[in-house]
């Protein structure tokens, strides 16, 4: 199914929508030139982007798999970090896996890190042709959402979410209703076309925003970190507002950096 957007008038004036998308595969890529997006994968990959560079990493770049990191590798101006993972757990002989926990300063400051991950690399590589392109999670939803206000009355915005292995991710679900939750208590602007998805995670995020990290520990993405000896990190991807910065998506190459 292809999550469908239209732009709709009412009483003559022309409104983007503001939508999101549950999955990579419903996005429709016709409409990303005039979209803003923001791609989230709160479990882990976004919040690991987003603590890399509040800790001081002078981009993420975002590659599609491991002989691509390895190649990146021998031409990115060092220092570089390898980082990514496969089922939860670290590529042997990267760097890092995919932990924010491992994303320290002593560690990635001023470094160019090279990220490959399972599902959330990927849907940015989806979405990258996108007007502008933004990676969101808990840690950052405040700033996120102010980063989107300049363009909510002319671009779509989407906010696009990872998912885990193509089945929808509560985890994600709630990061993009924290935006929601932003947007509106940052513009009070009740008038933008929200579709009903974006309204079921608003709500989503309003119904546990008081216990965060009891919530995502009850999707499978949850269940599937604690299995593999990750649970700390849920609690460090559950910190709502924590690295209060907004996340841009260069292209060419597709690198991650602070806006
Ligand atoms: C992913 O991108 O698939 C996830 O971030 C996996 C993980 O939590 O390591």
């Amino acid at each position: 199914m292809i999550a469908d957007i239209v732009i709709i008038s009412i009483y003559g004036k022309v409104w983007a929508m503001i939508d999101v998308v549950f999955l990579p595969a419903m996005l429709n890529a016709t409409l990303l030139p005039q979209s803003q997006v923001v791609v989230f994968d709160v479990l882990r990959a976004s919040s690991t982007i987003v603590t890399a560079l509040s800790n001081g990493a002078r981009e993420v770049r975002l590659l599609p798999d491991v002989d691509s990191v390895l190649h990146a590798r021998t031409v990115v101006p060092p220092p570089v970090i390898t980082a990514g993972e496969r089922e939860c757990v670290k590529v042997p002989g990267f760097d890092l896996g995919n932990s924010p926990a491992e994303f320290e300063t002593h560690r990635i400051g001023g470094a160019s890190v090279l990220l490959s991950t399972t599902n959330g690399t990927r849907a940015v590589l989806a979405a990258h042709t996108a007007a502008e392109l933004f990676i969101g999670s808990l840690l950052n939803a405040q700033a996120t959402a102010e980063a989107l206000q300049p363009q909510l009355d002319h671009l779509h915005t989407l906010l696009l979410l990872s998912g885990t292995d193509g089945q929808l991710a509560q985890e994600d679900v709630i990061g993009a209703g924290a935006v929601l939750w932003h947007i509106l208590g940052g513009t009070y602007r009740i008038d933008l076309p929200y579709t009903d998805a974006a309204w079921m995670a608003y709500h989503c995020f309003a119904a546990v925003r008081e216990r965060l990290g009891a919530a995502l520990r009850l999707g499978a993405g949850g269940v599937n970190l604690i299995e593999s000896g990750f649970e700390e990190d849920i609690d460090l991807c559950a910190k709502l507002n924590s690295r209060p910065l907004a996340v841009c998506v260069r292209k060419d190459p597709l690198r991650c950096m602070t806006s």
